[in-house]
């Protein structure tokens, strides 16, 4: 996403403020995005997965806003007991419940005129969710124990990595609130989707690290890397950052080999984007398979995805509704559908007799999949490289060797 250079100056600004590394676009476009809204005194709903660095952007809001000169608050809803919520957040009255020896200001008292950051928003029991909504419309609350309205004037940022809207769904979210709350939504992205800011993050917790525990510093190995960027990071940035602590102390003053990263990584198949890299034995030649294996059936697909378009007039073979059929070679016939079989275009399946289609060269096959691939991935070669299992290098190689257009 392109930002004006404004835009990126103020990213910079921020950026260097909490010390936040990462150039990922759509990573960039949600800093921009907290800038953008700063000034605004608007709420704000970050989302985002666990550990994906949500955090860092209501000091964001609240710093580069009119109000920075005012208290912050940060509040974990999910940490406070739900019995003491209500009086944490409004306030009591003294006596107003058993060991109330004195009256107490709540956080949205004391942060007047600031910000209150509301971490894990969604574990607000329901009654406190209502007390909160009356704060957001009209600035009023009452403390626990008390009957007289009070007035604060506050923002509020909230963060959440559940699906708020599901949660409305089920009842236990007010959705009054949930509107209210999501008038400004910044997307932190996972860290998956990231790239190369893994590695980033990587090097600098590793730096920090050995700093911190005056350890000799670590190097990452070019396959270490690739795993890496392979692996889906259900932690995000704070799994990262955890791995790298134990590797920056264990491993301290050595580069980081695949099999270390492997065994560092929780493993598991659906961990990986390419599945055959979680085993730590894997050799190189099993990669090479796994890659060849995808093509093959890539090409198996496009073989026959080929003949569908030169022969339309196929006969058609019915297949009863749920049988194991690619489903990227189905078209469905509307006229024909009924209740017990969907009518999928015949696939040539080779066996018809008087096939006479050349099989398609390796070569072939190779360009048709890279292509396809940098398709899909709207021609970002860093994605079809990892989608490919390949790496970069070899990717722009292929590219310029099978004459493929950049
Ligand atoms: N882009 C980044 N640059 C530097 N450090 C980061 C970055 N993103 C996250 N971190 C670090 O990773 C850790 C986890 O981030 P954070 O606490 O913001 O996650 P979160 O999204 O709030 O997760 P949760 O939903 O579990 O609360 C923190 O130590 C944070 O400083
Ligand atoms: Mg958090």
């Amino acid at each position: 996403m392109p930002f004006n250079p404004d835009d990126d100056e103020n990213i910079r600004k921020a950026k260097q403020r909490f010390s936040i590394i990462g150039n990922n676009p759509a990573f960039l476009a949600a800093i921009d995005r907290a800038m953008k809204v700063a000034p605004i005194d608007l709420s704000v709903l970050v989302t985002g997965e666990s550990g994906a660095g949500k955090e860092f952007f209501p000091k964001i809001i609240h710093n580069f806003g009119a109000r920075k000169h005012k208290k912050y608050i940060a509040v974990n809803c999910g940490a406070i007991p739900e019995g003491t919520i209500d009086s944490e957040l409004f306030g009591h009255e003294k006596g107003s419940f058993t060991g109330a020896l004195s009256a107490r200001k709540g956080y949205f008292e004391e942060a007047d005129g600031g910000t209150v950051f509301l971490d894990e928003v969604a574990e607000l029991p329901l009654t406190t969710q209502a007390r909160l909504l009356r704060v957001l419309e009209t600035g009023e609350f009452l403390k626990v124990g008390s009957s007289t309205v009070q007035k604060t004037d506050i923002r509020i940022v909230a963060a959440t990595n559940v699906d708020l809207i599901k949660a409305v769904e089920k009842g236990k979210f007010r959705e009054d609130l949930y509107y209210r709350l999501s008038t400004v939504v910044i997307t932190v992205p996972p860290l998956r989707e990231r790239g190369e800011d893994i590695i980033l993050l990587a090097r600098k917790f590793a730096a920090d690290f050995s700093e911190k525990y005056l350890t000799a510093p670590i190097t990452l190995s070019d396959d270490a890397r690739r795993a890496m960027m392979l692996y889906r990071w259900p932690g995000n940035v704070r799994q990262l950052k955890n791995i790298v602590e134990q590797l920056a102390l264990f491993d301290a003053g050595s580069e980081i080999s695949r099999r270390t990263i492997l065994e560092a990584l929780p493993s598991g198949e659906d961990l990986f984007k390419t599945p055959a890299i979680a085993h730590p034995e894997h050799s190189y030649e099993r990669e090479r398979e796994f890659l060849w294996q995808s093509l093959l059936s890539i090409k198996a697909e496009l073989s026959e995805l080929k003949k569908e378009l030169h022969h339309g007039e196929q006969p058609v073979r019915n297949y009863p509704r749920g049988a194991k059929t690619p489903t990227s070679l189905i078209k469905y016939n509307a006229d024909d559908a009924d209740d017990t079989f969907c009518t999928p275009l015949v696939i040539d399946d080779g066996d018809t007799p008087g096939d006479t289609e050349t099989p398609i060269s390796l070569e072939e096959s190779e360009r048709e999949t890279i292509a396809a691939a940098l398709r899909q991935n709207d021609g970002d070669k860093k994605k079809t490289a990892a989608q490919l299992d390949i790496s970069l290098r070899t990717l722009y190689r292929k590219i310029r060797e099978l004459g493929l257009t950049q």
